[in-house]
């Protein structure tokens, strides 16, 4: 079995950041949510992995993931143009050869590994193991619906008027039987090939489709909101107390992660958070469910809640709340009058 881990796509919902950075790569507790993917297919047997790139991003990916020996994986990328899901495993045809597969979406993160999953697959001799999960916007999600044996009747991407509330979560598995049904679907209404579709072709050509309930919690980090909730999830789960770099006249409370080089100075911690290498913490509080990324400044300011990426200033900020900061941006409080002075890239959104 391989892997086929989907890290193309637009990244329309996460602009400005995704002009300079692949959706997938974006941080929470500090790593790129790619990295959890591809931790979780470190852990099955799987050790061969296609990961699917978009013209402008991929090389950010690239050089990411390198050759994947960090995870132990032999990666191999296929760049493509973002034409749907169902279009990525059609390019990546010639990787997959004969072989089933797990595909994965990058951007997508759940509290489960896979090999439940691909013994159930391989047990049961499926073509196709769809995982879904309960959601209270169906209209947003792949939407499947359920005989009372449990198996799938009916797949519909982003229902108007869904028939549900059980969504696909992109963890996938297929035998190389869903070539067949891809090559008989055309364009969606957005103009894509959905495999929601190759899917519903699968179950219509008689294959053996089967679904699965995720029983933990999963993560879509397709928007700014989604990015903030996994960040809390990721650092509730994995921060432990763990504190490398200096801490000087400060309290750090509860499950806080301090990275080698940084300095904490007059401040207060409260976890669970991560600080990164080589950062500056002074005069401040950082409250809970914040990752500061590494070699940020962060002095008179108080945060909470808060991604901040790499390289990142704020200063003389009362308090700064549900907020994403892309890479060596500037948060500075005017101090000399009510004057607000923005220097903002394109797509950025402001609450002042
Ligand atoms: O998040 C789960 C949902 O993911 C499912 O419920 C839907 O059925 C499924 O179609 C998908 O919907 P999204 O609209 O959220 O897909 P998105 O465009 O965000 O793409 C998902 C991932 O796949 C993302 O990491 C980008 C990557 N991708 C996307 C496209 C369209 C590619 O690598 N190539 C592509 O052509």
């Amino acid at each position: 079995m391989k892997a086929l881990v989907l890290s193309g796509g637009k990244g329309t919902r996460l602009r400005p950041l995704t002009f300079t950075c692949a959706k997938q790569l974006i941080p929470v507790a500090n790593k790129p949510i790619l990295g959890y993917v591809l931790d979780q297919v470190a852990a099955t047997s799987i050790k061969e992995v296609g990961i699917i790139t978009a013209p402008e991003t991929g090389h950010f990916v690239e050089a990411y993931v390198a050759d994947g020996s960090a995870w132990g994986l032999t990666v191999c990328y296929v760049p493509q143009q973002p034409l749907g899901l169902a279009h990525a495993v059609k390019t990546a045809r010639g990787f997959l050869g004969q072989d089933s597969f797990v595909m994965c979406l990058g951007d997508n993160v759940t509290g489960q590994g896979l090999e439940g999953f691909i013994k159930k697959f391989n047990a049961e001799h499926l073509d196709a193991l769809i995982i879904l999960k309960e959601v209270d916007v169906p209209s947003s999600f792949g939407i499947a619906q359920l005989d009372k044996e449990g198996n799938i009747v009916r797949l519909v991407e982003k229902p108007k008027t869904p028939m549900g509330n059980l969504a696909i979560i992109g963890t996938y598995l297929f035998s190389n039987r869903v070539h067949d049904a891809i090559e008989r679907i055309g364009p969606s209404w957005r103009g894509e090939l959905e495999i929601t579709d190759a899917i519903q072709e699968m179950i219509n050509m008689g294959f053996a489709v089967k679904a699965e309930i995720l029983d933990s919690w999963w993560l879509d980090t397709g928007k700014k909101d989604d990015i903030l909730s996994a960040n809390a999830i990721i650092l509730d789960e994995y921060v432990q107390f763990d504190v490398k770099g200096s801490v000087v006249n400060s309290n750090i409370v509860g499950r806080v992660k301090v990275e080698v080089d940084a300095q904490i100075i007059n401040s207060i911690v409260r976890g669970p958070c991560v600080i990164g290498r080589n950062v500056l913490v002074e005069n401040s509080f950082i409250g809970p469910y914040t990752s500061i990324g590494d070699d940020s400044k962060i002095c008179n300011s108080s945060l909470e809640y808060c991604v901040v990426q790499n390289g990142v200033t704020v200063r003389d900020v009362e308090r700064l709340e549900d907020s994403l900061i892309g890479k060596n941006a500037k948060v500075i409080r005017n101090t000399r009058g009510r004057t607000l002075k923005l220097h903002v890239g394109d797509y950025s959104e402001l609450e002042v």
